[in-house]
């Protein structure tokens, strides 16, 4: 049967519901206010990868927001492996959001007794593909318009958004952002470079996500011995790029071929993104037999 988005099972505050059923407030302060935050964990095989390193980055989150909830690590695992068994798909990409609820009235500041929303999804995604099967991606560079705790999963995206739809409109796959002259990350990924066969990419800062891919990524790598340094990369030193790629939980590592109409290295996906990117399909094949978290 093929899939159709409205016929998956959603979690809603406590119940398990078709998609097509799950119903929130317009009060919601998610809606009014982009107040909450968010995570995407990929599932292969129907086992989360990262799982505790996503629930730690959403702990940051709802603290960054001072957001208090009551469900810990072990019910987040109940609900999400619920959500996970009653969806099609042995792999799947789980979203899962929590806003500061309902409130009676719009009112800026924190509402007083008000639950949380609690919402988890899943829709059916593709295995990581060989490296074969990857088509190398373009990317311009754009101003990061963004604010200053884009450390926090919030899903204020309204800056991500625009700086996304601006490189699709221009014919541009993916946008690299830089702020005050140095690349923070990608619209919707992290940012990785190759220099002179090491791996660099910016190190974490209120200005990028703290990917959980990119330190899967770093962790893969060092393991094999690649030398991999964390630190600021300057706009300029971009173009003189051996390879670059971006990372997330729904698009793994793709190599970018092309940055603002110039070529990236040779202008083919590069040898040191496909090794890297076979000993991170290793540990995912690893984490479908259950050998891996
Ligand atoms: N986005 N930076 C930004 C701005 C992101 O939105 C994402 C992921 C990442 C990569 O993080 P991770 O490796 O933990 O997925 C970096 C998700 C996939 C999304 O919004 O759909």
């Amino acid at each position: 049967m093929p899939y159709n988005a409205s016929m998956s099972t959603v979690y809603l505050n406590g119940q398990m519901l078709p998609l097509s059923e799950a119903q929130i407030s317009v009060l919601d302060r998610g809606f009014l206010f982009g107040d909450g935050v968010y995570e995407v964990i990929p599932v292969y095989n129907r086992r989360p990868l990262r799982l505790a390193q996503h629930l730690s980055r959403l702990n940051d989150s709802l603290n960054g927001i001072h957001l208090d909830l009551s469900i810990d690590a072990a019910g987040w695992g109940e609900i999400i492996q619920k959500v996970i068994d009653a969806n099609q798909g042995d792999e799947q990409s789980v979203y899962l959001q929590v806003t500061r609820g309902a409130a009676e009235a719009r009112e800026h500041a924190f509402p007083n007794k008000v639950s949380p929303t609690v919402f988890v999804m899943s829709s059916p995604i593709a295995d990581i593909p060989a490296a074969d099967d990857i088509r190398g991606a373009s990317a311009v560079t754009l101003e990061d318009v963004r604010w200053s705790l884009c450390n926090l999963k919030t899903v204020a995206l309204l800056g991500n958004v625009l700086l996304k739809q601006e490189a699709l409109t221009r014919g541009y796959d993916e946008a690299v952002l830089v702020r005050d002259d140095y690349a923070t990350e990608c619209s919707a990924s992290n940012l990785f470079m190759v220099k002179e066969g090491r791996l660099l990419t910016p190190p974490k800062s209120r200005h990028l996500l703290p990917g959980i891919t990119r330190d899967l990524v770093v962790e893969v790598a060092r393991e094999h011995g690649f030398e991999v340094i964390e630190r600021d990369i300057h706009e300029a030193e971009l173009s003189e790029a051996d390879e670059l790629w971006f990372t997330s939980s729904t698009k793994a590592i793709v190599p970018i071929v092309a940055l603002n109409d110039r070529a990236v290295g040779s202008g083919e996906p590069g040898a040191l993104w496909r090794e890297v990117l076979s000993y991170y399909r290793d540990y995912v094949e690893k984490l479908k037999r259950g050998e891996a978290s």
